[in-house]
């Protein structure tokens, strides 16, 4: 891999803004990943050629972070959880679900290249144990069957039905006026 030349500008543009050029390895690996779709070692040794740094800083770097990817990945990627609540919930025969559904292993793509399976820390859904997430959305409560449909519509390059929402969909909105419990109003209680 090789910086493509808009991407050597876009990485010059990145590094001049950071007082230390060595800051700039997190998004510097973005923008190797976002080109090829994984980190090859040579995207990684020219991230440390660009920053100064020896390849094994850079390496030590990719390898802590569970969303730079080390090898090629599939076209989808499904995230479980493995951390304490979804643990306790039954995260690890989810986990054995999924692989024996895809016929590939945690960490790999599945034969085809559609699907790569990756285990994760904490998603920050922790009510909705166990849960996972495909290309970043969302599935909490997830059960077995749950995970046999999301698998198999992920296989077939579609958006699994039941999710929270992608990214650019998430937004709030009010449900309503909210409810005051009578006697807690605002000038309630007070002596009339
Ligand atoms: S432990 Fe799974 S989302 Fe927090």
């Amino acid at each position: 891999m090789s910086f493509s030349a808009e991407n050597r500008r876009i990485a010059d543009r990145i590094v001049a803004q950071y007082p230390q050029s060595e800051s700039a390895v997190l998004p510097l690996l973005h923008l190797a990943q976002s080109q090829d779709g994984w980190l090859s070692p040579d995207g990684m040794r020219e991230v440390a050629e660009i920053l100064g740094l020896e390849p094994a800083q850079v390496f030590s770097v990719a390898s802590f972070y569970t969303m730079y990817l080390r090898e090629p990945a599939g076209k989808k990627i499904i995230s479980v959880c493995n951390n304490i609540s979804c643990m306790l919930q039954g995260s690890d025969e989810l986990l054995e679900r999924i692989e024996h559904r895809l016929g590939s292993k945690c960490g790999h793509s599945t034969s085809g290249g559609e699907v790569y399976l990756e285990e994760v820390e904490c998603l920050a859904a922790c009510g909705g144990a166990p849960c996972l997430q495909v290309d970043g959305e969302y599935f909490e409560n997830v059960t077995i069957e749950a995970a046999d449909s999301i698998v198999d519509s992920a296989m077939r390059g579609e958006r699994p039905e039941g999710g929270k929402g992608l990214p650019s969909d998430f937004y709030s909105e009010p449900l309503g006026a909210p409810s005051i419990p009578e006697g807690l109003g605002a000038n309630e209680g007070e002596g009339s």
